[in-house]
């Protein structure tokens, strides 16, 4: 048993499922003076004042000196295995060409399948642990990555290979998710291919245990609603949980096919419609996953969270970490733009980094704040309150984070 000690503040939302709506901001705790119990599995057997906890010794004890501790962020939608770069496309933007008009000639994420269709699953690891690397120094303990840059049964499976090996490298807690129905490879009919997700991908999945959640991009230009259900639907029967690319390049209604296939969350949203809020306002399960990173790096409008918030959504915020749309894993950012693209509070964007980023990819129950008996992920920062943390843009003030109890990056 160890104890974390002189803890300027905890600052931590509160809860085993997401918050909604104005409890995103009202169900975040400050404990000043803080410390924090756990035992030898990583479990937070307590975390709350010294005054009330902290009065007796422990076998370990460790000085977090008066840094301000927060849960470690739980990335919930990334896809930070790949090979290769695209920053050509990042140009072409600027200069005002669109993703979509990208991809048409040839970019996007087509461009990425050339560069991981010949790598073994080490090669991809070895490349892409430096980004997963970066995230847990930057906060992030827990992250979610899909596979969709392989869109072929043996490349899907050495991407989910790979993720699964960049978690073992690097110390993250990595849950993976298949993303085959990310593109259509080129040369191959679209109807052809959703058969093939279904009848050769998904077994090949579900018999090596590769990957916990399944995710489509349904959007115009990509997979229809139609072939959306299909395949989460084949899926679901196989074993894996669901999440939905929705409503992202136009209004499909995705946000309410991710309702009504119980999926674990709908993600992007920039172009949702009111009758898609209404639809996750009234969902007990799906959370809306919104990419600020993405919006600013497609140079979109942002997801309109405001209105999702105040209309009963739970709202999470994550990276969408990728070389084409969203070339970052720093969940700091992501936070920063929140607060200051989408209008949220610094404690509606902990709230949806951390708790509501554990509820989309279902770890509410264990993951996402400190509390007793969740797992003790946090962070250390040099910071004098939370709202220095999206105001300190694009730079990180964290002096160490901890993992399953353990410091795996940074020094006290
Ligand atoms: O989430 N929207 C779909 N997929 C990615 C982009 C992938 C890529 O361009 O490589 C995203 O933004
Ligand atoms: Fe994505």
């Amino acid at each position: 048993m160890k104890i974390y000690r002189n803890i300027s503040a905890l600052i931590t939302p509160i809860g085993k499922s997401a918050l909604r709506g104005t409890a995103m901001r009202r169900n975040v705790m400050t404990v000043r003076n803080a410390c924090m119990i756990v035992d030898d599995r990583g479990t937070i057997i307590d975390a709350g004042s010294e005054k009330e906890i902290g009065g007796r010794t422990f076998e370990e004890e460790i000085d977090c000196k008066g840094l301000l501790a927060l849960p470690g962020f739980v990335d919930s939608h990334t896809h930070a295995v790949f090979m290769g770069e695209r920053s050509s496309e990042f140009c072409m933007r600027a200069e005002g060409k669109s993703y979509q008009e990208i991809a048409a000639m040839g970019g996007g994420i087509r461009s990425s399948v050339e560069h991981v269709r010949n790598s073994s699953a080490t090669e991809i690891a070895d490349y892409s642990q430096k980004f997963v690397r970066n995230a847990l120094s930057l906060g992030t303990t827990t992250m979610e990555i899909k596979s969709g840059y392989g869109l072929s049964a043996e490349s899907e499976i050495a991407l989910l290979e790979a993720a699964k090996r960049v978690g073992e490298l690097t110390g993250m807690e990595v849950l993976r998710t298949w993303l085959g129905a990310h593109a259509v490879p080129a040369g191959k009919k679209q109807s052809l291919y959703v058969q093939e997700l279904v009848s050769e991908q998904l077994p090949e999945v579900i018999g090596r245990h590769a990957a916990e959640f399944c995710d489509v991009f349904c959007d115009e230009g990509y997979f229809t609603n139609d072939e959306a259900e299909e395949i989460c639907v084949a899926a679901r029967a196989a074993g894996l949980k669901i999440k939905l690319h929705a409503d992202e390049l136009a209004d499909t209604s995705g946000a309410a096919l991710a309702v009504k296939l119980g999926s674990y969350s709908a993600d992007h949203l920039l172009k949702i419609s009111d009758a898609g809020i209404l639809a996750l306002a009234g969902s007990d399960r799906t959370v809306a996953t919104l990419l600020p990173i993405t919006a600013l790096c497609i140079r979109s409008a942002y997801a309109p969270a405001r209105k999702m918030i105040e209309s009963g959504c739970a709202v999470a915020v994550a990276t969408d970490c990728n070389p084409g749309s969203s070339m970052s894993e720093n969940m700091q950012l992501a936070i920063s733009l929140a607060v200051i693209g989408m209008g949220m509070s610094p404690e509606e964007a902990l709230s949806a980094a951390t708790l509501n980023g554990a509820a989309a990819v279902d770890r509410a129950s264990t993951h996402g704040s400190i509390e007793k008996g969740k797992r003790a992920d946090f962070a250390l920062y040099d910071i004098p309150s939370l709202s220095y943390l999206p105001y300190h843009i694009g730079v990180s003030d964290i002096a160490a984070v901890v993992k399953n109890g353990r410091i795996v990056s940074g020094i006290l």
